[in-house]
C-alpha cells in the first residue's frame, strides 16, 4: 500500500497539497505533474492530514486516512463571530453539579473532541482516564484530602500558602471542594518528559471545557486533584498510572445545577506591541 494515493482523474494539479504540507514531503516535479511523496515522506510526515483536508476535489488519500473517513467541512454549520465570542466569553468553571451521572456516549464525545486539539508535531501525547463511577470520584476526592493532611503536617507553611487547611476544614464540615460534587473526573496523562506534554494536554482539556456546554455539560479544572495525582502515590496508584507518566491535568464533569446569565469581564491584556 502506498503512503499517499492520488486519484489521477480527480486531481486538478493545483499544488495545494504541496503548499499545505508542513514538512514538505509532497512534491510535484512540474506544474503539470501529479503530486507524489518525497523519499523521506514516511520519516517526516506528521500525519496531520492537511494534504487531504485542503484538496478541493478529494483526490488525495493517505494509507491511514481514506477520503471517506475525512468528512467534508460543512459551510452551513460555520458559526459567526458573535456566536464564537459568546461561547468563549460565557465558558465558566462549574462548581455545582446535579448528581445525575453523565452518559458514557457523552463522555466519549468529549474525548473525541479533545483529540482534535493541536499538539506539538501532531504528537497527540494525551492518554485519558475517566472516572465513571460517582462514588469513585468522591473516594478519590477523599484521597486528595488525605494528601493535603500529610502536606499540612509535613510543611505547614507551604500548605497554608496553597490554601490546604481551609479546604480540609470544609471537607471536615461536610463540603467537598476537590471535585465539587461532580460525578466524574477526567484525567489526562502522558510521558513525564514529553517535550510539550503539558501544553498539548492543557489545550486538549480546553477543547473539552469549550465543547461541554454544547452537550449540556459543565466542567472545572481540578488543580488540586492534578497535584495530588502527581505527588500522592496512593492516588497515582488508584488511577493505575505508569511510573513514567504524569498527570498533566484533570477536569470535573457533570450536569450543571444552574445556568449563568451574564458574562463577567476580565482584566485588559497586559501587552506590548513591538
Ligand atoms: C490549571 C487550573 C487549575 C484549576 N484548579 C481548580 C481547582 O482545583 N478547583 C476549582 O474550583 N477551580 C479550579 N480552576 C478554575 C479557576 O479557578 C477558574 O478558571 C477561574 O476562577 C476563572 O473562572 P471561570 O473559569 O469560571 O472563568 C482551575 C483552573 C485552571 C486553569
Amino acid at each position: 500500500m502506498e503512503f499517499l494515493t492520488i486519484d489521477q482523474e480527480k486531481c486538478n494539479k493545483d499544488g495545494l497539497c504541496v503548499m499545505a504540507c508542513p514538512t514538505k514531503v509532497i512534491q510535484m516535479e512540474t506544474s503539470k505533474s501529479m503530486p507524489e511523496p518525497t523519499e523521506d515522506f514516511k520519516e517526516y510526515c506528521l500525519e496531520c492530514g492537511h494534504c487531504a483536508a485542503v484538496c478541493p476535489t478529494g483526490a488525495l488519500s493517505l494509507d491511514w486516512l481514506k477520503n471517506e473517513q475525512c468528512p467534508p467541512y460543512r459551510r452551513e454549520l460555520a458559526v459567526a463571530e458573535p456566536q464564537v465570542e459568546q461561547l468563549l466569553r460565557s465558558r465558566r468553571s462549574i462548581r455545582n453539579y446535579n448528581s445525575k451521572p453523565v452518559e458514557r456516549e457523552k463522555l466519549a464525545k468529549l474525548l473525541e473532541i479533545a483529540c482534535c486539539a493541536p499538539s506539538a508535531k501532531n504528537n497527540q501525547p494525551w492518554n485519558w482516564i475517566v472516572v465513571g463511577d460517582p462514588a469513585e470520584t468522591r473516594r478519590m476526592a477523599g484521597m486528595v484530602i488525605e494528601w493535603m493532611r500529610t502536606c499540612i503536617e509535613q510543611n505547614p507553611e507551604q500548605a497554608e500558602l496553597r490554601g490546604f487547611p481551609r479546604v480540609v476544614a470544609t471537607w471536615d464540615a461536610g463540603e467537598e471542594r476537590i471535585c465539587r460534587g461532580a460525578p466524574h473526573i477526567i484525567v489526562v496523562h502522558g510521558e513525564k518528559d514529553s517535550g510539550f506534554g503539558a501544553e498539548d494536554c492543557a489545550t486538549a482539556l480546553s477543547y473539552i471545557e469549550l465543547f461541554a456546554p454544547a452537550i449540556g455539560l459543565g466542567t472545572c479544572w481540578g488543580g488540586y486533584f492534578t497535584s495530588a495525582v502527581n505527588f500522592y502515590p496512593p492516588l497515582f496508584g488508584a488511577l493505575g498510572l505508569h511510573a513514567h507518566h504524569k498527570a498533566f491535568g484533570a477536569v470535573m464533569v457533570g450536569y450543571p445545577k444552574f445556568k449563568y446569565q451574564r458574562l463577567p469581564v476580565r482584566r485588559s491584556p497586559r501587552v506590548r506591541y513591538l
